[in-house]
């Protein structure tokens, strides 16, 4: 029941009816009795100053922010987490007295996955992919104690991604597969394998790895990729996309309604069917 006390947020995106946010947000506003209400925000390009500043200005407690206007938000932040600065990216936004504070909960969101996963984080990690969500996972594991190696098709996006990182090494993507012995963790951050394509010989390209490694995919259509299915073949512990995407939304849920939702089963389940993964 919506009064004047209903505190409000909402997705910015353009198109933004394909997001699943405003399902898996309304769900926690009803679980938790949270007297609020998230709905999507279609702004086109070009608008996202004035989107934001009338937003603020109506009461809204923040905005999550998706394609095309992630860089645009990063700029017209007035304030960013170390996290975001890190990443490069904001996502998730919060109104605050007139200011926007910014915060990136990508890789946040990646990392609080894995370990509701018992994937223990340190040791040398992996990634392969230099794009932006490469980017906020390797910040985020660097920030946990990681050694990053990146791995990309084109090496010198994985170079000026090391650069901007300030730490971690670049592996040639055609010897990746050979150093796969020295890692804890092996994370797909590519769109390799979207829509179930086995465009990779992954079961080939695993031989090498050594117990503990930990496997995860930040594709999540489908749910059990072609590489996550590789691994578990091998006997690796895997962890698949779904999960960072409802562990990257808690964050923000947090951050504007004030309680911290479950990632329990019904959040996983409304997203997996919607999906139909
Ligand atoms: P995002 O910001 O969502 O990460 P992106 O910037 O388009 O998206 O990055 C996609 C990533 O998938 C890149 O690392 C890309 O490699 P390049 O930098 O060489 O383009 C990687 N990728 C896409 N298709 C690939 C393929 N067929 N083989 C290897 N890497 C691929």
């Amino acid at each position: 029941m919506m009064n004047g006390h209903t505190k409000l947020a909402g997705v910015i995106g353009w198109p933004v009816s394909h997001s699943r946010s405003p399902m898996l947000h309304n769900h926690w506003c009803r679980v938790h009795e949270v007297n609020g209400v998230y709905v999507p925000l279609p702004v086109a390009p070009g608008q996202l100053e004035t989107a934001l500043k009338g937003l603020a200005a109506a009461g809204f407690a923040g905005v999550n922010v998706t394609i095309p206007h992630k860089e645009e938000a990063f700029r017209l932040c007035d304030e960013l987490t170390e996290t975001a600065r890190r990443a490069g990216a904001a996502n998730t936004l919060r109104f605050v007295e007139g200011r926007i504070l910014g915060d990136c909960t990508d890789g946040t969101g990646f990392c609080d996955n894995l370990q509701a996963h018992q994937v223990t984080l340190g040791g040398n990690a992996l990634i392969l992919g230099a794009g932006g969500a490469a980017r906020a996972v390797a910040a985020a594991l660097q920030e946990r104690g990681c050694e990053v190696f990146i791995a990309n098709r084109t090496r010198e996006r994985a170079e000026n991604l090391v650069q901007a990182l300030g730490a971690g090494h670049v592996l040639a993507w055609e010897e990746w597969s050979d150093r796969l012995g020295e890692m804890n963790l092996l994370v797909n951050a590519t769109s390799l394998g979207m829509g179930g394509r086995r465009d990779v010989p992954w079961e080939e390209m695993l031989c090498r790895g050594k117990e503990p490694l930990a496997v995860a995919d930040i594709v999540y259509t489908p749910r059990q990729t072609p590489l996550l299915q590789a691994a578990q073949e091998r006997g690796f512990k895997t962890v698949d996309g779904l999960g960072m995407l409802i562990y990257q939304a808690r964050a923000g849920f947090h951050a504007w309604f004030g309680t911290l939702p479950e990632a329990d089963e019904v959040s996983f389940d409304l997203l997996a069917k919607d999906l139909a993964i």
